[in-house]
């Protein structure tokens, strides 16, 4: 366990990430050209890597393998970043603002935007699959990532999302959407994160997953929180959208101090869950506590 500061280790960390993903990105200079600047321009120079995060503090638990870290925090990273660039083109949320740069499909167009989400998942693919040396670990790492990005993770998210606009969702079916829309991919970067090391037994899995879904609803529940209160240059992001939209969202339904006190007993029970690893999981509760506190 390093004896740094969460601060310093969130840092090295990020920057860690923006080298290995900097690597693991084709190079501009290979054709396609615009389509490989188009996907180092979605992926690099931007955004808090909480994923990354996560999978490097699970990873802390259980000694993971670096190199083995590294790859799965690239891949899952690169799905993220590829679910924000669907997220944003016209025929989804229709955004021109992203981590305080013009969205993919405005800065290029909107096929190269289509092509570089789509060359991004094989690209996650491809990275996790030089993971490790153990063929049966690797199998198991993608597919986690696969049901965590997919119908039933992700893409099935997203779907419910536009196909709720405008509607009064029951808390059980927002719950549900923000599950699997955000949590799915947190959930799964940190199983990636244990994956990489030892295994863990039925009992650590149990506390890791109860942790993993806290913390997942957690972030959507914040996202929402923030899209209400804060301004879109503080977020990077066009603030205010879901209320435009008629997006539902847990301020639509709770309203705003309801959100904020489900979110903060989201982080009590992440903290609960980790009770049996000890000081082992100080990076996972601090990132709890980021994911809840943060102001961006
Ligand atoms: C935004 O994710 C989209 C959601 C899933 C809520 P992040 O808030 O992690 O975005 P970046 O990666 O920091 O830009
Ligand atoms: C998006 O949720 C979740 C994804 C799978 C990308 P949002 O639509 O709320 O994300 P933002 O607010 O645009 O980042
Ligand atoms: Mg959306
Ligand atoms: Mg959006
Ligand atoms: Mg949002």
């Amino acid at each position: 366990m390093s004896a740094l500061l969460f601060q310093d280790w969130m840092r090295n960390a990020q920057s860690g990430m923006e080298d290995v993903l900097a690597t693991l990105l084709p190079p501009e200079t290979a054709a396609p050209a615009r389509l490989h600047e188009a996907m180092r321009y979605a992926v690099l120079d931007g955004g808090k890597r909480v994923r990354p995060l996560l999978v490097f503090a699970a990873g802390e638990l259980h000694d993971a393998d670096r190199n083995a870290l590294a790859r799965a925090a690239a891949a899952v990273e690169m799905i993220h970043a590829y679910s924000l660039v669907h997220d944003d083109m016209p025929c989804m949320d229709d955004d021109a603002l992203r981590r305080g740069k013009p969205t993919v499909h405005v800065k290029y167009d909107e096929a190269t935007a289509l092509l570089v989400g789509d060359a991004l998942q094989s690209q996650a693919f491809m990275v996790l699959s030089e993971a490790g040396n153990d063929p049966a670990r690797t199998v198991a790492m993608m597919r986690v990532l696969a049901q965590a990005s997919g119908s039933a993770g992700m893409c099935g998210g997203q779907a419910i999302d536009l196909a709720s606009v405008g509607i009064t969702l029951s808390l059980a079916e927002l719950e549900q959407m923000h599950r699997l829309k955000t949590g799915a991919l947190l959930r799964a970067s940190v199983m990636l994160g244990a994956l990489c090391g030892r295994m863990p037994d039925a009992t650590e899995t149990a506390a890791l997953d109860a942790y993993a879904a806290a913390v997942g609803l957690a972030f959507q529940v914040v996202d929402d929180v923030l899209d209400a209160t804060a301004d879109s240059q503080t977020l990077g992001k066009t603030a205010g959208k879901d209320a435009v939209d008629h997006k539902p969202t847990y301020v639509s339904i709770l309203g705003l101090e309801q959100s904020q006190a489900l979110a903060q007993k989201l982080r009590e029970d992440a903290h609960r869950a980790l009770l049996p690893f000890g000081d082992n999981a100080r990076r996972l509760r601090e990132l709890a506590d980021l994911i809840v506190q943060r102001k961006a």
